[in-house]
């Protein structure tokens, strides 16, 4: 807390109540409205949270005017080259890089919670072969809850770790299990010689009658990707990670509903929406036309991987993706015309006013997609994958939320626009 106040004057009633401010190690500090109501009467009004912080939190910090993403400190950069996705999580939950025996310790606890309930794949079967993979996904994590009684009581925060490790573990096993039901092809079960992305990818593409022939180039670029997805701070998804935990529920109910929020093409389903507009345009030349239909409100179409919440300047994550897709492309011998129609959209885009004065960038999703179509993964899976980095950003808030002495159940108010009171009529008389 820090000793600077703001005054607020009720200028009808000339009452006034001084507010503290509060101020986190960066970033901007925000007012303690707290005893606002009590002092003047009035709730605040801030539709979307644009200017609400809803927690103190130690793990993930933006400045979205300069593009800077720490989790716990680090450059994203320097994750993105020097780290990997696994050392990530464990920094993200644990507050520290690892050393090599906690490394190697967290890696084999990881890997030897892979497994799900063969049950578990039986009520996978139960969905309609053309399920969407993030409806599998989502009702799959939330059953965890019915087979996993012995992490429920949150209370304990060795109940806590082991759900938080299981969720890292068996997402990609469920992700990857949810895949092949769609397509009519025999699950894999988790090869636990493997490290984590090359063993989700053998989930995801080897058959049972040959050994699969993986290029490291793709599990080098699934592990990247994972890195830049881990966490976003308070983020739709992760936000309802902790509105859900703020109720006391279980993790694997939370996740899901985590799961449910980054589905929206607002928030995760971007990557997926975004190839889909890019083949839509078809062509670099289309791409004016897309442009003056994105700028016309009525048209209702945006376009999809362009605009942030946060970022303001650029989004550091879309920066590595750019520079990486080139790379990815190069090395895996693709040459995709949709790339073609993503520079072209971005340069039009960049020196357009309109795009200009309301400063919107590519997100980090806007090249994601690219990639994942170049490693053969389905477009349908494009927010699943999503799903699984960022599995470890909400199981760390989560985690983070219940040592939190400050927490309570979330439940904002409301500026009520219904019927004012009036009185019943029978239906006789209506
Ligand atoms: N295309 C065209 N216009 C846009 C776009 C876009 N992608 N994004 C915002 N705008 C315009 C809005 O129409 C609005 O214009 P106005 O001031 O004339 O009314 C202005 O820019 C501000 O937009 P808001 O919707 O108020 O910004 P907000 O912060 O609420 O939304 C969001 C951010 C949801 C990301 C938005 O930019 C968007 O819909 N982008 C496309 C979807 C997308 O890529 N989502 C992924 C986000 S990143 C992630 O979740 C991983």
């Amino acid at each position: 807390m820090s000793d600077k106040t703001v005054l607020i004057t009720d200028s009808a009633s000339a009452k006034t109540s001084t507010l503290p401010l509060v101020s986190g190690n960066m970033g901007e500090p925000a007012v303690d409205i707290g005893k606002l109501h009590k002092d003047l009467g009035y709730f605040t009004f801030d539709p979307g949270f644009v200017s609400t912080a809803s927690t103190r939190s130690a793990i993930t910090f933006i400045d979205g005017d300069k593009g800077v993403l720490l989790y716990r400190g680090y450059p994203i950069e320097q994750l993105a080259k020097q780290s990997s996705f696994l050392e990530v999580a464990y920094l993200l939950i644990n507050g520290e890089l690892p050393t090599s025996a906690q490394f190697g310790a967290f890696e084999d606890e990881v890997t030897h919670h892979t497994m799900m309930q063969e049950s578990l794949k039986n009520f996978l079967h139960g969905f309609h072969y053309d399920a969407h993979p993030m409806a599998m996904l989502c009702g799959a994590v939330a059953s965890l809850s019915a087979f996993y009684h012995d992490t429920l009581d949150i209370s304990d925060p060795e109940q806590r770790r082991l759900a938080a490790i299981r969720l890292i573990a068996k997402v990609p096993t469920i992700a990857a299990a949810a895949y092949r039901y769609s397509i009519d092809w025999p699950i894999r079960y988790p090869r636990n010689n493997l490290e984590y992305c090359t063993r989700f990818l053998h989930m995801m593409f080897e058959v049972p009658s040959e050994p699969l022939q993986l290029n490291p180039v793709v599990a080098k670029a699934l592990d990247l990707l994972f890195i830049l997805h881990a966490d976003h701070e308070q983020n739709a998804s992760t936000s309802t990670v902790r509105l859900v935990g703020s109720t006391g529920a279980n993790p694997y109910a939370c996740v899901a509903a985590g799961i449910a929020a980054l589905w929206g093409p607002a928030h995760g389903g971007a990557n997926e929406a975004v190839l889909k507009m890019l083949a839509d345009i078809g062509d670099a030349k289309n791409v004016g036309k897309a442009v003056e239909k994105a700028k016309d409100k009525n048209s209702g179409f945006r376009l999809m991987g362009f605009g942030h919440r946060v970022y303001k300047n650029f989004d550091p994550r879309a920066t590595i993706i750019r520079e990486t897709c080139h790379q990815v492309l190069a090395a895996l011998g693709v040459n995709d015309p949709l790339l073609d129609v993503a520079l072209e959209l971005e340069q039009v885009a960049l020196k357009d006013p309109y795009f200009i004065e309301r400063k919107l960038y590519p997100n980090v999703d806007f090249y994601s997609g690219i990639i994942y179509k170049a490693l053969k993964i389905p477009t349908e899976m494009f927010t699943v994958m999503f799903a699984i980095a960022r599995t470890a950003g909400w199981v760390a808030h989560w985690l983070e939320q219940h040592q939190d002495k400050d927490t309570k159940i979330g439940r904002p108010r409301q500026i009520y626009t219904g019927a004012t009171t009036r009185d019943y009529t029978p239906i006789t008389k209506r």
